[in-house]
């Protein structure tokens, strides 16, 4: 389905900032489904080590079977968990890396700045974290941008039950602890955005 909506553009964006890396050498990806994301980051980064996290088993299978298709050598440093990102208990002492592609429109602002406020705990001094989401670029968004925004809400809420149905913003949870902005990728008219957010040193 993303491919007939939206063709390579979100998966451009998923992996637009990965050259810009300080050779991280371990990263937290959160709710990556299928694994596109995960695979390219193996992929582009032989010797990180990924802790990769989705609440639904039957997505963690698909990320699974696609490494094992795809990069099977790579298995052996992505740990793969089953958990509630707003809650689960991390696992490295520290990350140089995180990555939240359209996960964070799954959420309340609450839930967004409780999760970015116990990740960042984590993150190293110059760590980066990658967001990529939907945004509606301006006072007046087209009508198009929300007529698509609303309609792949209702799927979501018929599909899987989400309560979530608005975006909120991540960036000031970013900036409060100790983000800034260091790159910024925009297509479909800023519709689809990936941003890169460096921690201070
Ligand atoms: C819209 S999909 C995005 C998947 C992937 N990041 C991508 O770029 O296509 C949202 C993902 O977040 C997962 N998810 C939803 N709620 C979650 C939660 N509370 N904790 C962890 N993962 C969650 C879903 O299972 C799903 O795989």
């Amino acid at each position: 389905m993303e491919y007939a909506v939206f063709g390579t553009a979100l998966q451009r964006c998923r992996c637009c900032h990965l050259d810009r890396l300080q050779n991280p050498r371990s990263a937290l990806v959160l709710g990556d489904g299928d694994g596109r994301f995960t695979a390219c980051l193996a992929d582009r980064y032989p010797d990180l080590q990924i802790d990769y996290l989705d609440i639904s088993g039957k997505m963690i299978a698909l990320a699974r079977r696609r490494m094992e298709r795809e990069n099977a050598a790579a298995l052996e440093r992505i740990h793969f968990h089953q958990c509630d990102a707003r809650t689960a208990t991390l696992w490295a002492e520290r990350y140089d890396l995180i990555a939240a592609h359209f996960f964070f429109d799954f959420f309340s602002y609450a839930d967004i700045e409780r999760m970015i406020s116990r990740i960042s705990a984590l993150a190293a001094p110059g760590a980066a974290w990658i967001v990529s989401d939907f945004e509606l670029p301006s006072n007046r968004p087209a009508l198009w941008a929300r007529l698509l925004l609303r309609t792949m809400y209702l799927f979501f809420r018929f599909t899987i039950g989400l309560e979530n149905q608005r975006l909120s913003d991540w960036r000031a949870p970013l900036r409060a602890h100790g983000f800034v902005a260091r790159g910024a990728s925009r297509l479909w008219t800023g519709f689809i955005v990936s941003d890169l957010w460096i921690r201070a040193e």
